[in-house]
């Protein structure tokens, strides 16, 4: 493969892919839903490495289930038991995986940047699953599928993304990707948990939580670099979905959180599991997504 084809093939973000792209992406996604309770030869003999230098659940899960669904032969390689531990680089590290014969790596690490000064050096598809604060392109991407699943339609959706944004991957991978789609998306956030760079309108919660989609977001302690969250009371008073809050969304509207949930911080725990939550199903969605994105890197 050239490294031409190879960066083809990656999915390093979502900033730089087209609506037509991505509608590809979700398409396939949708085939692999009505077959994936099935494993499949598409990827026999094929070595995919998970390599995560940053603690998952979901995401890393979900790829390996989609990875073993496809055929492929799964790598899951730990940091906290590897040489990462005696100082090796992370670079180094992708770079002896990729010596080794693996075909995609699918990667989560922290520091911003560097996934996308690597990629171009590495012969083998890179698929992100989670840079920093950066993107984060698979859950948005399987948030896009939960909306569109539900809606029908992506273009004029009112999205308000609420919470954390400042230190969120995935608020970043929504924005880029819903903005292609023609959704109208709306942030909502204390000051101190603002991205002043990003171009998007601030909302009230009392707005927010009229938006067709209401999407939490975690607040992110890991990322704080100083005490930003005085108190998780008072941060759910202002700022979280509450009952009362959400007996005031409209009726056809829906709940979504990327998860790990902070029950009763900026959600509460009664409505994780509410009938208008799409937070279990989110993550369903996310097999399927990551079965389509593995694909679409080696086949
Ligand atoms: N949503 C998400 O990325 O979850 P994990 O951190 O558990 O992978």
């Amino acid at each position: 493969m050239t490294i031409t084809q190879t960066q083809s093939r990656s999915l390093l973000g979502l900033k730089d892919l087209s609506q037509n792209e991505i509608q590809s992406i979700l398409d396939r996604a949708a085939f692999w839903e009505q077959h994936a309770n099935k494993t499949h030869n598409l990827l026999n003999g094929k070595f995919v490495a998970n390599m995560f230098f940053e603690n998952s659940t979901r995401t890393r899960t979900s790829f390996e289930v989609a990875e073993k669904r496809l055929g492929a032969e799964v790598i899951n390689f730990s940091a906290a038991a590897s040489s990462v531990e005696k100082g090796e680089s992370i670079y180094d590290t992708v770079r002896t995986l990729e010596s080794m014969g693996i075909d995609a790596g699918i990667i989560r690490l922290k520091p911003i940047g560097l996934l996308a000064e690597m990629a171009p050096k590495i012969k083998v598809p890179l698929i992100n699953a989670g840079d920093g604060n950066n993107e984060h392109p698979t859950q948005a991407l399987l948030d896009l599928y939960t909306m569109q699943k539900h809606f029908g339609t992506l273009k004029g959706l009112n999205v308000a993304i609420i919470g954390d944004i400042l230190h969120s991957r995935v608020a970043r991978s929504n924005l880029y990707a819903l903005r292609q789609f023609g959704a109208n998306v709306m942030f909502c956030a204390p000051d101190d948990m603002q991205a002043k760079d990003l171009d998007v309108q601030y909302v009230s919660m009392e707005k927010a939580i009229k938006a067709d989609v209401v999407m939490m977001l975690r607040v992110q302690l890991e990322r704080h670099s100083s005490g930003i969250l005085k108190s998780a009371d008072t941060y759910r008073e202002s700022y979280g979905l509450t009952v009362a809050r959400a007996s005031q969304m409209a009726n056809h509207a829906i709940i979504m959180h990327p998860a790990p949930v902070n029950r009763d911080v900026e959600i509460d725990s009664e409505l994780v599991e509410a009938a208008n939550s799409k937070i279990f199903p989110q993550m369903a969605n996310g097999v399927p997504i990551r079965m389509a994105v593995i694909e679409r890197a080696l086949v």
